[in-house]
């Protein structure tokens, strides 16, 4: 088992690359299954959540090439839909994009419980609306979702999200673009992975527009094609970059970004006190003094980003003053508190905020990477730490970090990965 040691104090300089966004790489990944021919992904994220997608249609019957780190080549001419790897499909989120390309592709789909972090229940009642407007049933059987198009195919319809669901937007884009006729999706979530798929699919012959707005409009073709295609900068990696930066000081260019999609993030930064220049596609974060506290409140998109809340936790920890952070998206986002506590963290929740009184200066010790984000939170505080961190769990950071530990070192922070061996991995896991 693997642990990230971080000794923390040492001010960050130079340049770190951004990675492809994984939640833009894995529904287009998915994506992929809605075409005979073979598409070449560039610009993919080397992340564990990637490399189980792609293991997942691999095992389907999918051919897979690896031309380079981040570039993929993706065949599903031999495809074959119908049943899926229980135990791969369960452990990531993502998954649940198998439900709408095989019912684009198939006119049915049976996919195992899916996965991902622990936010409390994360129902899929948004998607299910979405497949049975098209004309399509959904069941439970045997631990799976089963979805099945009527006699006459799938058909044009007019889908309200109740909530404007990332997933469910994604699903019932997958389902549409090859269904007979107009659909459209209002509430729709706005995301810029949501404008990348749609970019993708469009490339590849379907016709969506509307995309990045809540209205998406969708006329359905019969088949679609082949293509390249560039998946876009992973915005959560650069703010997770961006508040490291803050964390430990120093100057630091964030490159390979969309400073348009970093407006809530960098407008944080400033109001806490830090310094952000914003250039064509790198972003620089500077910090001289101590951070002032701030109050946040996360939301679907252009709203400040969910998946940048913990990360901004750890910040504040340390920042002057009394902070609140609210979670606007998910039940239950604050697993993390407790392991940032143990640093000196002095963080009190109740229901959906936390309130963040900023000590002086964090302390390092063993802590846990509880999901994704929790563990990118406890790196940033592990910087900015007195002593040293050590972090276990870390395949949760791999999840959507791509080499996460080469790329601070690479900007002098004193941080490493080491392999412990099993059963002190499994103790500290508990
Ligand atoms: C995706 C991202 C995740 C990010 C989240 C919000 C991936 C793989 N994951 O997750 O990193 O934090 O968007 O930006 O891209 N909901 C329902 N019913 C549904 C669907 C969702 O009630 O049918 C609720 C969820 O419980 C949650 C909220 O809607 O409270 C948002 O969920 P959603 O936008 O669907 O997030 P995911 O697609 O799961």
């Amino acid at each position: 088992m693997k642990k990230i040691l971080v000794n923390g104090g040492k001010p960050l300089y130079g340049n770190i690359n951004v990675s492809g966004m994984k939640n833009a790489a894995l529904p287009i990944i998915f994506a992929c299954i809605l075409t005979n021919d073979a598409c070449t992904l560039e610009n993919v994220p080397c992340v564990s959540d990637v490399e189980l997608s792609l293991r997942i249609l691999e095992e389907m019957g999918a051919k897979i090439t690896r031309r380079s780190k981040t570039t993929v080549d993706i065949d599903t001419s031999r495809f074959e839909g119908g049943f899926s790897p229980y135990e791969l499909v369960s452990r990531l989120r993502g998954s649940t994009y198998l439900l709408g390309a095989e019912l684009g592709r198939f006119g049915e789909a049976r996919v195992g419980f899916s996965g991902g972090c622990d936010f409390g229940t994360r129902p899929i009642d948004q998607h299910v609306k979405g497949f049975e407007a098209l004309g399509a049933t959904v069941t439970i059987e045997n631990g799976c979702n089963v979805v099945k198009a009527g006699a006459t195919g799938l058909h044009g319809a007019s889908v309200y999200l109740d909530i404007a669901s990332v997933g469910a937007t994604i699903n019932v884009m997958l389902a549409a673009v090859t269904a007979k006729g107009r659909t459209t999706i209002d509430n729709a979530a706005r995301e810029p992975h949501i404008v990348d798929l749609a970019n993708f699919l469009n490339i590849c012959g379907a016709k969506i527009s509307g995309a990045g707005t809540s209205f998406i409009k969708i006329t359905g073709v019969e088949k679609l094609h082949g293509c390249n295609y560039t998946i876009i900068p992973d915005m959560i990696e650069a703010g997770t970059y961006m508040v490291a930066a803050a964390a430990a000081g120093g100057r630091v260019n964030v490159r390979n970004v969309i400073p348009k999609h970093m407006e809530t993030v960098t407008a944080k930064l400033i109001e806490m006190g830090a310094t952000v220049d914003e250039y064509d596609d790198y972003i620089t974060v500077s910090r001289a003094g101590r951070l002032r506290h701030a109050n946040i409140k996360t939301y679907f998109y252009p709203g400040f980003p969910t998946d940048m809340h913990p990360q901004f936790s750890a910040l504040l920890s340390f920042a002057a003053g009394t902070s609140t952070v609210t979670e606007g998206v998910f039940e239950n986002r604050f697993k993390y508190v407790d392991e940032l506590t143990k640093m000196n963290a002095n963080i009190t929740c109740d229901g959906r905020t936390a309130t963040i009184v900023g000590v002086p200066r964090l302390t390092g010790a063993p802590v846990k990477a509880v999901d994704l984000r929790a563990g990118a939170a406890l790196v940033i505080a592990g910087l900015a730490a007195e002593g040293t961190t050590e972090i276990t769990k870390v395949e949760s950071i791999e999840r959507g970090y791509d080499d996460i530990v080469g790329k601070l070192a690479g900007l002098g922070a004193d941080i490493r990965m080491v392999e412990v061996p099993d059963e002190e991995g499994l103790r500290d896991a508990k």
